[in-house]
């Protein structure tokens, strides 16, 4: 057996993605809908703060079969025109509560889904203009960013997102193989990739980010050679080589899949390590877990001067003291709340008609919560982190004894290190700053594995 193998054999286990402190599962102190008024309220106090906007839009017009986000299946467009005015609803009533939101600015909007481009051209004006109108918006610094389905994804659309001022898309490519394509329920051609790759760019849109996927059925290292031949030679600034999270006890339409079909340990890490070396090669720089970001692109620069940040919505450039998140399902944070919307649609549009905030749950942050939160987003961010004192020393060196044996992480010059061998087990090393999962270990299955 050869080392990765046996290093593989050892940590990849299921562990979470860290896309928050503390994770979901370990939310417990969950506030009211009054609750999180007051701290959006607090938040957003202070005359140099600042936030972003998420709007989530769940539908889809088919299920791919490994999806793992919220969606909401239907052909019925109608459907879409009607959620606009419940998200114009909602945020009618946020402006009601809180007036800091038109008084602060707004530094990103973010549409992600399920598919946003389900909307046609006529509600994204709809939605996006009356929005943009109560906001403080400095057109120099904002970023609105969309996610899109080149499947559905039409050149009016396109003029339509840029003429609102949409400046960063991100195409779900997931991988060009036909094979594959047809396993995972989402074909879709090389064409209309460049198609849209190329329309974005000829109506000046500055970022084109590409989401790859690794570890899907059949994806061969012969075929996922082409898929990263194909992409390069499209170069888009961005690219998320997302691992597959497998969680079919989520998910049940994964359940199709035949274990034989999926790529697994070795087989799959070697996947990224392939696609890794090329866009190194092309002059992508690797920013945290599993993004690429060519060095003219800002996610690259917030390397370089440590403001790369990490939430919900993966890693992105522009931190701000609030993230509100629109839509169902949609989570929000503060600096010291999160706050999710009513999962179920038909829950949430009825809160949101009786003009309620559409609380699912949340989680108030302790003063603990708020301390390791930064050493998580930290570790995940730059790979390294400040230790604080010879107590905290011990306790890294201890927990991770047998990391730090095979030399993927190290404890050096007051700092706790990611090595270049340990970079796939980020995750497993990260968990030494989970003070929750370290106190009390999930009940059920609830974490994908860590490769
Ligand atoms: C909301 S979708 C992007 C927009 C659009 N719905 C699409 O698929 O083109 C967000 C991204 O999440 C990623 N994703 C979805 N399910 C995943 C899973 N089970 N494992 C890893 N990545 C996944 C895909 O790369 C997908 O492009
Ligand atoms: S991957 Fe995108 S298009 Fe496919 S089901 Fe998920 S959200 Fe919808």
């Amino acid at each position: 057996m050869d080392e990765f193998t046996k290093l593989l054999n050892k940590y990849d286990h299921p562990v979470p993605r860290y896309t928050s402190y503390p994770t979901v599962p370990y939310w417990s102190d969950s506030p009211s809908s009054a609750d999180w008024l007051v701290s959006l309220n607090k938040n957003l106090s202070d005359d140099k703060s600042a936030w972003s906007m998420y709007l989530h839009i769940p539908f889809c017009e088919t299920l791919c079969s490994f999806c793992g986000c919220n969606t909401s299946i239907t052909k019925n467009k109608s459907r879409g025109e009607d959620y606009v005015n419940i998200l114009l609803s909602e945020w009618e009533n946020y402006k009601n509560e809180v007036q800091y939101f038109k008084q602060r600015p707004l530094k990103q909007i973010h549409l992600g889904g399920g598919t946003p481009n389900f909307l046609s051209s006529e509600s994204f004006k709809k939605l996006i203009t009356p929005i943009f109108n109560d906001c403080l918006i400095n057109k120099d610094e904002f970023e609105a960013s969309i996610e899109v389905d080149p499947r559905r994804c039409s050149v009016e659309q396109l003029e339509t997102l840029a003429e609102l001022g949409f400046n960063r898309i991100s195409i779900g490519v997931q991988d060009f193989n036909i094979e594959v394509q047809k396993l995972i329920n989402r074909v879709q051609s090389f064409e209309k990739v460049k198609m849209v790759t190329d329309t974005s760019r000829k109506l000046g849109m500055p970022s084109v980010n590409f989401d790859l996927i690794y570890g899907l059925p059949k994806q061969s290292m012969d075929l996922f050679k082409k898929t990263i031949a194909q992409t390069i030679s499209l170069k888009p600034d961005r690219i998320a080589l997302y691992s597959l999270a497998i969680v079919p006890w989520i998910k049940p339409s994964q359940k199709l899949f035949k274990d034989e079909d999926l790529p697994m340990g070795a087989d799959k890490r070697a996947l990224y390590e392939y696609a890794r070396t090329e866009f190194l090669a092309e002059g992508y720089i690797e920013i945290g877990m599993d993004h690429f970001a060519l060095p003219s692109d800002s996610l690259a620069k917030s390397v370089q001067d440590k403001t790369l940040h990490r939430n919900f919505m993966g890693y992105t450039c522009k931190q701000s003291e609030v993230l509100l998140g629109l839509g169902v399902s949609s989570i929000s944070e503060t600096k010291d709340c999160f706050h999710q919307n009513e999962k179920v649609l038909t829950l949430y549009q009825d809160k949101v008609e009786k003009s309620q905030v559409p609380t699912l749950r949340g989680h108030k942050l302790s003063t603990d919560d708020i301390y390791y939160r930064k050493k998580v987003m930290e570790f995940m961010t730059q790979l390294e982190v400040e230790i604080d004192n010879d107590e905290q020393a011990e306790d890294v060196k201890q927990f991770l004894n047998e990391m730090i044996d095979d030399k993927l992480v190290e404890v050096i010059n007051g700092k706790l290190k990611l090595t270049e061998k340990g970079h796939p087990f980020i995750r497993n090393a990260c968990l030494v700053w989970d003070q929750r999962l370290r106190l009390k270990k999930p009940d059920a299955k609830t974490f994908s594995k860590s490769i």
